[in-house]
């Protein structure tokens, strides 16, 4: 089923964005639509190697850092996420711009106007039409990583609090577009909650195709 959408899953380290952005393709994906998921930073070959610079690299510049998360988001914009569209498939991506402006911006100090007009150039100007926010406790996210951390996972708890503050600012500012969800709930619980709205918007947000009488 055609029906191009373009849906964002943001939040802290350990909210469980992967898990969901995986439960709502599948889900999708079983209901006819044609999906194509991926991620940030990553998600082409250049990104691909990007993202282990980025979450790995020693002694990189914070610019560095900065630019590094913009050209692996120009690359997935161009060739993925702007010719999965057109063709008409529904994208759903973990992470995207507004991770810069929450770990950049928010955690690292960045100024947010910069960090705006940079991500608007790495995107052409391409904005998600949902972006799906799993809210969570810092210290309750990194407690649940188990593997080695990477450079973000490693910064202090007030790092990761102002990431928290910064998306959830951005979530009330753009009520419309964002939706908040309490990740500290059950997995099941929190796809539930996700799959209403994404319900409702694509029946009645785009005007597409009506999923009203379609059961999940
Ligand atoms: P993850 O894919 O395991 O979440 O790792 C990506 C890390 O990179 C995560 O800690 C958030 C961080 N990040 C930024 O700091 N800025 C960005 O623009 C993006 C996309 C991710």
């Amino acid at each position: 089923m055609r029906n191009p959408a373009f849906i964002v899953f943001e939040g802290g380290e350990g909210s469980g964005k992967s898990t969901q952005a995986k439960a709502l393709s599948n889900r999708l994906r079983k209901l006819g639509f044609d999906v194509v998921s991926t991620h940030e930073p990553g998600g082409t070959v250049l990104g691909n190697k990007l993202r282990r610079w980025v979450k790995w690299g020693k002694e990189v510049t914070l610019p560095s850092e900065l630019f590094l998360f913009l050209a692996s988001r120009s690359q997935l914009v161009t060739k993925v996420i702007r010719p999965a569209l057109a063709r008409g498939y529904i994208v759903i991506c973990d992470r995207f711009a507004a991770s810069t402006i929450a770990y950049q911006g928010y955690g690292r100090g960045t100024d947010l106007s910069l960090l705006e007009s940079l991500n608007d150039f790495a995107t052409d100007g391409l904005v998600p039409d949902l972006t799906v926010l799993l809210d969570l406790d810092a210290e309750e996210g990194l407690g649940r990583k188990r593997r080695k951390w990477d450079t973000f996972e490693r910064e202090d708890f007030t790092f990761h609090k102002r990431v928290r503050d910064g998306y959830l600012e951005m979530a009330a500012a753009d009520a419309e577009r964002w939706m908040v969800v309490d990740a500290s709930l059950p997995t099941i619980q929190v796809e539930e909650l996700i799959w209403e709205r994404v319900r409702e918007f694509l029946t009645y947000g785009k005007g597409f195709v009506s999923l009203a009488t379609t059961s999940p």
